[in-house]
């Protein structure tokens, strides 16, 4: 197994978390959005508004097979990367899928006053993300390991990722 892929909902730590598991194992971290963002000189927002979910989402996949291809990396997904079962294949092939949780309230808090997720730009935002949650818990129950990352700090999770992987330090 050659790279960490993390996945998770919106607000669960996905970078935050992949910043610490990349100075810990002295790997690079690949923010997807980021690379998306860098790619298309354009931001997340932007794609959405200017073509499209559909055509982000296909984005999203060139971006991950053009990713997935590296080895000893921290591979950061957008929340909704796991809803294409094609995205979660690439990844596998050369990694172990962690994902991270978080309940609908951390989430709500997390993501509140950041007007960059471009799914959430709606008038009520927790409904949403309640939704949102539901209609994808069965595809972040897919990962090879499932962290609740409720009440730990970003090191705490990083530490208890490798733990599972078997790489305890
Ligand atoms: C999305 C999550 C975002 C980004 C896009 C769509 C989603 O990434 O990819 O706004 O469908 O959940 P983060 O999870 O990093 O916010």
């Amino acid at each position: 197994m050659e790279n960490i892929v993390l996945t998770g909902f919106m607000g669960t730590g996905k970078t935050a978390i992949g910043r610490e598991l990349s100075n810990m194992l002295r790997w690079r971290l690949i923010d997807v959005d980021e690379e998306i963002v860098k790619t298309k000189k354009m931001s997340i927002n932007e794609i959405f508004s200017r073509f499209g979910e559909p055509a982000f989402r296909d984005i999203e996949t060139a971006t991950i097979r053009e990713i997935a291809s590296q080895k000893h990396v921290i591979i950061s997904t957008g929340g909704g990367a796991v809803l294409r079962r094609e995205n979660m294949d690439i990844l596998k092939q050369n990694g172990v899928i962690v994902n991270l949780s978080a309940t609908p309230d951390t989430i709500i808090t997390r993501t509140s006053g950041n007007n960059e997720r471009p799914l959430l730009q709606v008038e009520n935002p927790s409904q949403r993300i309640k939704e949102l949650l539901e209609v994808r818990r069965s595809f972040y129950e897919k990962a090879d390991i499932m962290i609740d990352t409720e009440s730990k700090t970003p090191h705490q999770i990083a530490e208890e990722i490798l733990e599972s992987i078997g790489w305890k330090r």
